[in-house]
C-alpha cells in the first residue's frame, strides 16, 4: 500500500534549511510537505554550531519566524584569535559595524517548528526518503517509508533536498558524479560542560599541540572544541584529561572548568555538490555542500541558500517565471565558493597539520601576525565571519 500526497514542493529535510524555506513558500501562499526521518524531539535537541550571521537573524524575523535569538541568544562583537600565547581581538564592531549571535541551531530548529507546526503546516518526522523518481520531468515525485515500513509518495512541481550531506536527493539529481571535495587529517573533539564562560568572547587558538576553541551556550553552560585525530573514540578521555588537553592548548587563559556531560567528534570535510539544480529538483545547506566548521558558516550559508531559492521558486510558481530558478545555481556557488575560501583558510591558518614542519608552523604564525597587524587582515576576517550581504531574487 502507497499513500499519494500532492503538493507544489516537497521538501525531504526538517533541519534550519528546510523549514525555513517551507516558511517562506508559506508566506507566499504556496503549499509545501516537509518529510524528515528524524523524530521532531531528535531534530529539536541535537547539539550543532552555535553562531548566526546578523542576515540570518534577520532572514528568520523578515520571515515570519518567531525566533528569541535577539532575546536569548547573545550579541558578540568580535573574537579573539590567539597564537604565540597572546590574546588578539578582532573587533566586529569598529572594523564592520556588525557583530554575530550566539545562539545555538536547536534553537532555530525550536523556533522553526513552533512557528510552522502550529499554524498547521505539512511536516512529517520519521519518514524517511528512500529515491526521487522522475528527475527530469514535470512532476518528480519523493518515496519515503516509516519506521513500520509503510510508503508514502509524495508528487510535486518541485522537490528540494534539504537533506543533509549525505543526500537522497543529491544522488538522484547526479548519481555519482557528487562533486568537488577535500578532506582534512583532524577532526574535533567538543565538550559541553557546567560552568561560567572563560572569556568574554569566543577563543579561536593556535598552540603548538593543535587547534581549541572555547565557545559558550549560557551563564552556566559552556561549549568548547579541540583538534583531534578523526578516529578517536570520545569515551577514551577521563574528565581530567580532557580538561588537561584544553588548558595546554589556550596558553594565557585559566579555563574555568565544570563536570562534562556530553562528548561528541566532528568530522572535518569540504564539500560542494557539481549540481545545485537539475529540471525540477533542487539542492540546498549541507545537501549541496559542506564546510568544516571554523568560522561558523554552515547554517548561515544553508539560510542564504534558501533565500535565494526561495525568491527563485515564488517566481516560478506564482509568476510562471523560471528565469530566477535558472538562475539559481550561480548565484548561491558566488556566496558558496567564497565561504568555502573562509572556511578553507581559518582552518588551515589556525590547525596544526600533523606532517608540518618548522618552516610550515613558522609561517602559519607570520600568516596569522599578517592578520593581527593589518587593519586590512583584520577586515577582512571580520567581513567574512559577519556575513557579507545575503542576496534574493525579487
Ligand atoms: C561554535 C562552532 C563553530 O564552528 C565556531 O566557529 C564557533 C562557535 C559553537 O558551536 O559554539
Amino acid at each position: 500500500m502507497t499513500t499519494t500526497v500532492r503538493t507544489r514542493v516537497a521538501i525531504v529535510g526538517a533541519g534550519p534549511a528546510g523549514l525555513l524555506l517551507a516558511q517562506l513558500l508559506r508566506t507566499a501562499g504556496i503549499e509545501s510537505v516537509v518529510i524528515d526521518s528524524r523524530s521532531r524531539d531528535e531534530i529539536e535537541q541535537t547539539i550543532r554550531a552555535g553562531i548566526l550571521e546578523e542576515g540570518t537573524v534577520q532572514a528568520l524575523l523578515a520571515a515570519g519566524v518567531d525566533t528569541h535569538a535577539h532575546q536569548v541568544g547573545m550579541r558578540h562583537d568580535g573574537i579573539e584569535l590567539r597564537f604565540d600565547g597572546v590574546g588578539h581581538r578582532i573587533d566586529f564592531a569598529e572594523l564592520v559595524d556588525r557583530g554575530v549571535w550566539l545562539y545555538p541551531q536547536h534553537l532555530v530548529l525550536q523556533d522553526l517548528l513552533s512557528t510552522l507546526v502550529p499554524a498547521g503546516h505539512d511536516v512529517r518526522f520519521g519518514l524517511t526518503a528512500q529515491r526521487v523518481e522522475d528527475v527530469d520531468g514535470e512532476r518528480p515525485r519523493v518515496i519515503a517509508v516509516d519506521a513500520e515500513g509503510a510508503e508514502t509518495e509524495i508528487a510535486a512541481e518541485i522537490v528540494v533536498g534539504a537533506d543533509g550531506s549525505h543526500s537522497i536527493v543529491r544522488k538522484a539529481m547526479s548519481g555519482s558524479r557528487a562533486g568537488l571535495y577535500r578532506e582534512y587529517p583532524f577532526a574535533w573533539f567538543g565538550i559541553l560542560c557546567e560552568a561560567p564562560p572563560s572569556a568574554p568572547e569566543l577563543i579561536y587558538s593556535n598552540s603548538p599541540n593543535g587547534f581549541a576553541l572555547i565557545s559558550q551556550r549560557s551563564d552556566t553552560v559552556q561549549r568548547m572544541y579541540f583538534q583531534c585525530d578523526p578516529d578517536v573514540d570520545p569515551d577514551v578521555y577521563t574528565q581530567e584529561q580532557l580538561w588537561e588537553i584544553l588548558q595546554t592548548r589556550v596558553p594565557g587563559t585559566t579555563l574555568k572548568e565544570g563536570p562534562i556531560f556530553q562528548r561528541d567528534v566532528l568530522q572535518f570535510r569540504s564539500f560542494v555538490a557539481r549540481d545545485l539544480r537539475r529540471g525540477r529538483v533542487a539542492l540546498v545547506g549541507d545537501a549541496a555542500h559542506t564546510v568544516p566548521p571554523t568560522g561558523a558558516k554552515g547554517m548561515n550559508l544553508a539560510i542564504a541558500d534558501v533565500l535565494l531559492l526561495g525568491g527563485a521558486l515564488r517566481a516560478f510558481l506564482l509568476e510562471n517565471d523560471a528565469r530566477p530558478l535558472d538562475g539559481y545555481e550561480q548565484a548561491a556557488l558566488h556566496r558558496i565558493w567564497k565561504a568555502q575560501n573562509f572556511s578553507w583558510w581559518m582552518t588551515s591558518m589556525l590547525h596544526q597539520m600533523p606532517e608540518a614542519s618548522d618552516f610550515d608552523r613558522m609561517r602559519q604564525l607570520g600568516e596569522l601576525r599578517s592578520v593581527t597587524d593589518s587593519r586590512a587582515g583584520r577586515t577582512y576576517l571580520a567581513e567574512a565571519y559577519t556575513g557579507w550581504p545575503m542576496e534574493s531574487f525579487g
